[in-house]
């Protein structure tokens, strides 16, 4: 039940100070009158003090009820004899008889006989201020008035304050939470901008931070912490400007790069065409080493274009929009890949109606080639490959790629779709396999607005490629 936000907490505090104090005010007062109201009774007793309950000295005279005349309504006169109380009178309108209790009796009887006013609960009468004298005859004489109307006072007062205090109480609860509510005004305003900002997107392109929060006074604590946000915001911004401009310039490195290699290895690799094709008197070594340079600068040709192409993808530049038949697509790859890996049992699902989308054909053309030739790469002979085409909801469109080969290493799955990932390093580089063909395939999903999953397990593995159809 604990209030959780800080203008519940700030409302809260200031509700049970202000009911402490009103608690500590009403208390003082109460007790003060009652001190005053009950000064001026004793006065009052000491001045009379004896006149009632001396009367009741004199049974003869007076009766056994005493003299009340000229005594206010409710004055109390006790004779006490040898600690027993002889005679009790009250004045009334009727009479001025009193039948005390054997308990009233005793505490009557109690009452120190020090000419000092006391406070006395009888259950004959309410409470009352009670004076002990000594008597003309040895006796104890007790007078007392009724503290009835001290004790209404009182409670007066006290109704007043409760009353007074309460609508203090809900006056201040109400234009406290008003007034603290704009106080706090510009902490939410912090608060949105910094929800904004966590919603960003920050891990890579160029952000759009939002509007500083505006300017407070930089004397409050609000302020202070509006301006920290601010500079803080600042500093975010450049550095991921400084980000960006750096991913961007890696970016225009990389195409340059892949870009330059690709006439000197274009001419490398017709050099050496030529010169197996007619490689005149030559030793068997040098037969070879034309092979060689002949297979690797076909490999290094193959890993330029990769490089060019997703650096041409990270730079998002636009794609072709070609009406693309994927299910002639898949048709056609998977016939190539028969031809390639002759030695794996390639299937086919495919739905009645052809499905078509528009996008890049030759870099969808790509991702379809990638993970057939990755299920037939990284596989046994003898694998079942299925290759199906689904229309899983309106404008969707699913390719899977699934095999029952041994699956990808478990600690591979997680990082599959980054550059330069494959299983055994070693071994696919002797096979040609850069690690480049999935982020390949990611990139150019992405480009068309589709998205990606990978499932593996040994004897179960399956891509998924979701885009958007027409
Ligand atoms: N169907 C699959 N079965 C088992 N492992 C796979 C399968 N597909 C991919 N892999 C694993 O994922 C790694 C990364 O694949 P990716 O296509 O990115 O690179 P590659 O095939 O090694 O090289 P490249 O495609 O660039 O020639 C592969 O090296 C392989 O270990
Ligand atoms: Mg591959």
């Amino acid at each position: 039940m604990r209030p959780h936000t800080l203008r519940a907490r700030l409302v809260t505090g200031l509700l049970i100070l202000l009911a402490l104090a009103c608690v500590t005010i009403g208390v003082a007062t109460s007790l003060a009158l009652e001190r005053f109201m009950v000064d001026r009774v004793d006065q009052q007793l000491s001045m009379t003090v004896g006149r009632f309950a001396a009367s009741l000295e004199h049974n003869l005279e007076y009766g056994e009820y005493g003299d009340s005349r000229g005594q206010s309504l409710g004055t109390l006169g006790v004779r006490i004899m040898n600690g027993q109380v002889t005679n009790a009178a009250v004045v009334a309108p009727n009479s001025t008889r009193l039948n005390l209790s054997a308990d009233d009796a005793a505490v009557l009887a109690a009452v120190p006989m020090d000419g000092r006013g006391h406070t006395v609960e009888l259950s004959a009468l309410d409470d009352y201020r009670v004076m002990a004298i000594k008597g003309a005859d040895g006796d104890v004489l007790i007078n007392g008035l009724p503290l009835e109307g001290v004790n209404a006072l009182v409670h007066r007062l006290q109704f007043a304050e409760i009353v007074v205090f309460a609508i203090l109480m809900i006056a201040t609860g109400i234009a406290g939470t008003i007034w603290i509510r704009l106080s706090l005004r510009s902490l939410e305003r912090v608060a949105a901008t910094a929800q904004r900002v966590s919603t960003l997107p920050l891990a890579s392109g160029e952000v759009a931070l939002p509007d500083r929060v505006p300017d407070e006074d930089p004397r409050t604590e609000v302020g202070q912490v509006g301006a920290a946000f601010n500079r803080m915001l600042g500093h975010v911004g450049e550095s991921l400007a400084l980000r960006h401009a750096s991913e961007q310039r890696m970016r225009t490195f990389a195409a340059d790069a892949s870009h330059e290699l690709r006439t000197p290895l274009a001419t490398v690799r017709a050099h050496v065409e030529l010169a197996r094709r007619d490689p005149g008197d030559v030793s068997e070594g040098v037969r070879h080493a034309l092979k060689r340079i002949d297979a690797e600068s076909s490999r290094m040709s193959k890993l330029v274009d990769d490089l060019l192409l997703l650096a041409r993808l990270d730079a998002g530049r636009p794609l072709a929009r070609d009406q693309v038949d994927l299910t002639r697509m898949v048709i056609d790859a998977t016939g190539d890949a028969r031809v390639s890996a002759p030695d794996h049992h390639w299937r086919l699902e495919l739905p009645e109606e052809p499905v078509t989308m528009i996008g890049d054909a030759d870099r969808l053309h790509q991702v379809v080639v990638n993970l057939l030739s990755n299920a037939g790469a990284h596989t046994p002979p003898d694998t079942t490959v299925t290759v199906s085409v689904r229309v899983p909801g309106p404008r969707k469109a699913e390719l899977a790629v699934t095999d029952d080969g041994p699956g990808v290493p478990e600690k591979l799955q997680k990082e599959l779709f980054e550059r330069f990932v494959r299983a055994d390093k070693a071994r696919s580089r002797a096979s040609g396999g850069s690690g480049l063909g999935l982020a390949i395939v990611k990139a150019v999903v992405s480009s068309h607005g589709g998205t990606m999953d990978m499932e593996s397990r040994p004897g179960h593995t399956v891509f998924r490629v979701l885009l958007p159809s027409i």
